[in-house]
């Protein structure tokens, strides 16, 4: 059967990497989470006390970063990896948060993550996650997916998610940390998230999960069809 590229962009917390992750496994497909290169890279550079505004060591900081996906056996789901140490729970923390936008600003660091993920996705059958890539790691998708959901939804769903890590954090610090990674997302001058032209939107505030993921096999079933 003729594989695909799934791009599923959108805002943070709307639910799209466990969609893209049950379409990724229904379909047999590979699954990548890009924020969580992200994620990897501001760890790094926060572990490291790197300057974001010396161009000079956010280079020779990328030298040394080597980020990568291993299926973990026990939770049955792939964990993030920095130069070979495991980070899948520390990436998710307030502290990488609150510094992610600000580092997925820097167009050094774009290139340097968007030239991996558009190696990952010579195969096809993949189906990938985040902010730029049915507008620019892949604009040649078969299939572009841009979420989104109300505020309250989102906050509340990030913050279960953060309780299941056992962080209890305040809806408000959320609400307060989902706005401004919005803002800096969708006004940064290097590929701001946006919905690309030929994207279907999905709001996923009041529709529950299996309905998303419905909609997109749906989708994707036209597009190999046709
Ligand atoms: O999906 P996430 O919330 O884990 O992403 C973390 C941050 O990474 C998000 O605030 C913006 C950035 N990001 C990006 O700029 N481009 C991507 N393709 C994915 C994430």
């Amino acid at each position: 059967m003729k594989k695909v590229i799934i791009a599923i962009d959108g805002y943070s917390a709307c639910g799209k990497s466990s969609t893209a992750k049950a379409v990724a496994n229904i379909l047999n497909y590979s699954y990548i989470d890009t924020g969580a290169m992200y994620r990897a890279v501001t760890l790094y550079f926060l572990q490291n006390f790197v300057s974001l505004t010396n161009p000079v060591e956010i280079d020779s900081s990328l030298k040394e970063i080597d980020i990568e996906f291993r299926y973990n056996t026990k939770t049955g789901k792939s964990d993030t990896y920095l130069n070979g140490l495991n980070v899948e729970n520390e990436i998710r923390q307030m502290t990488v948060s609150n510094s992610v936008s600000e580092v997925s600003a820097i167009s050094a660091v774009r290139r340097f993550l968007v030239a991996q993920q558009q190696k990952m996705g010579k195969k096809k059958g993949i189906v990938m996650d985040g902010r730029d890539i049915g507008t620019v790691v892949f604009p040649e998708a078969e299939l572009k997916i841009f979420m989104n959901a109300d505020m309250m939804v989102r906050a509340k769903r990030r913050q279960d998610e953060l309780l299941e890590k056992g962080d209890l954090v305040r809806l408000e610090d959320i609400i307060d940390n989902l706005k401004k990674r919005d803002l800096i997302d969708t006004s940064r001058a290097d590929s701001p998230l946006r919905q690309a032209n030929d994207a279907q939107v999905i709001d996923t505030t009041y529709i529950t999960f299996e309905e998303q993921v419905e909609m997109i096999i749906e989708a994707v079933g036209e597009k190999i069809l046709s």
